[in-house]
């Protein structure tokens, strides 16, 4: 700044000779020769937002034609299956490569069961979007939240969450999943051990191909309450500081995502995304690994809800906010965004 205004022709004069930047007239290093046409800011530009890098949200219910739009989360729907397939070939045909499915049972009981019934609705959805929306990619969340009667993700013993048998029910979830024809599944329930004991079951069941994208890091976050509407997956008593990360911590998820990648993870993710953007770049930086990141409901909400009052311009700071979590080094992004940013980007 400083050496700017000193060369400035303006306040130099042309005896002036300065023979860093090369006199007042020659100030050799001018960084906006870069920035001066739409041309030039492209080819020097360092992240590139692509649709090819987003994963789009579905919230699956029973029922059929049924699209009931979240409150907190404008433009975003719990859908029956019909209506899921429906989205689904939207998203493919705006450009999106996959879709993450989350279910709605109609009944919950004390130990999630409903999360590995073949006829629930993320089974059903996966099965029929596999079938009718031929190409494009089905990641299910793995958790039990929205299949307790309590809310809370795994199965309580004296009002804690007991690791290993909320790891079982969990497997048994995965593998009705893969069954189901995903391609990816997501354990988002931060119970220990459960990437390596998902990894060893599918590949027992003849699932070797099922991916799995852990919620390797995913942090104790007030940006999930709109999704909790979305899912009907609030807790009934408590919170999540048991099991989700303190959101403090970046050597604990360094750690984290280390055990993960060991038991057999094949993509790690990070969540939220906008207040972790630190947290991602370590993590792509310390295990340069296909790295997501999830932008949160949250985060779309606080988004959506400026722009309603016209506070800010929705379209530049949807694809600045992108753009941030690619750069801190995202590969992947799940964002409810992904079609109207895809839209954008075309
Ligand atoms: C748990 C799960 C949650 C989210 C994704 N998977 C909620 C939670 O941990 O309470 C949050 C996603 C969002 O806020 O968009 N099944």
């Amino acid at each position: 700044m400083t050496t700017r205004t000193h060369s400035d022709s303006a306040h130099g004069s042309h005896h002036d000779t300065d023979h860093t930047n090369g006199g007042p007239d020659h100030l050799r290093h001018r960084p906006r020769r870069l920035r001066r046409t739409a041309a030039m800011r492209a080819l020097v530009r360092e992240t590139r937002l692509s649709p090819d890098n987003f994963i789009y949200p579905l919230f699956v219910r029973t029922g059929e034609g049924l699209r009931r739009e979240v409150g907190s989360m404008p433009g975003v729907f719990q859908l029956s299956v019909d209506e899921a397939v429906r989205e689904a070939a939207a998203a493919k045909s705006d450009g999106v490569p996959g879709v993450l499915l989350f279910g709605l049972p109609d009944e919950k009981d004390l130990v999630g069961s409903g999360a590995y019934d073949p006829e629930a609705p993320v089974q059903a959805a996966a099965r029929a979007i596999k079938q009718e929306v031929p190409g494009l990619l089905v990641v299910t969340d793995v958790c039990l939240c929205e299949y307790t009667s309590h809310g809370h993700c795994g199965i309580l013993v004296d009002d804690e969450i007991a690791n290993d048998v909320t790891v079982d029910q969990l497997v048994r979830a995965a593998l009705s999943h893969a069954a189901a024809g995903a391609d990816v599944v997501a354990p988002s329930d931060m119970m220990d051990g459960r990437v390596g004991r998902i990894r060893s079951a599918l590949d027992d069941a003849g699932f070797q191909q099922t991916a799995i994208m852990s919620y390797a890091a995913k942090y104790c976050s007030a940006f999930y309450g709109p999704f909790r509407e979305a899912a009907d997956s609030a807790p009934a008593f408590g919170d999540r500081r048991s099991h989700q990360m303190d959101p403090a911590n970046v050597d604990e998820a360094i750690r984290e995502v280390a055990l993960d990648i060991e038991e057999g993870a094949d993509i790690v993710m990070v969540k939220p995304a906008l207040a972790y953007l630190d947290v991602i770049a370590r993590v792509k930086a310390e295990f340069n690994y296909p790295t997501a990141a999830y932008h949160v409901s949250g985060e779309y909400a606080m988004l959506k809800a400026a722009a309603r009052n016209g506070w800010i311009d929705e379209p530049r700071a949807m694809l600045e906010t992108l753009t941030s979590i690619r750069r801190a080094g995202a590969d992947i992004i799940i964002t409810y965004y992904a079609r109207e940013a895809a839209r954008a980007l075309a």
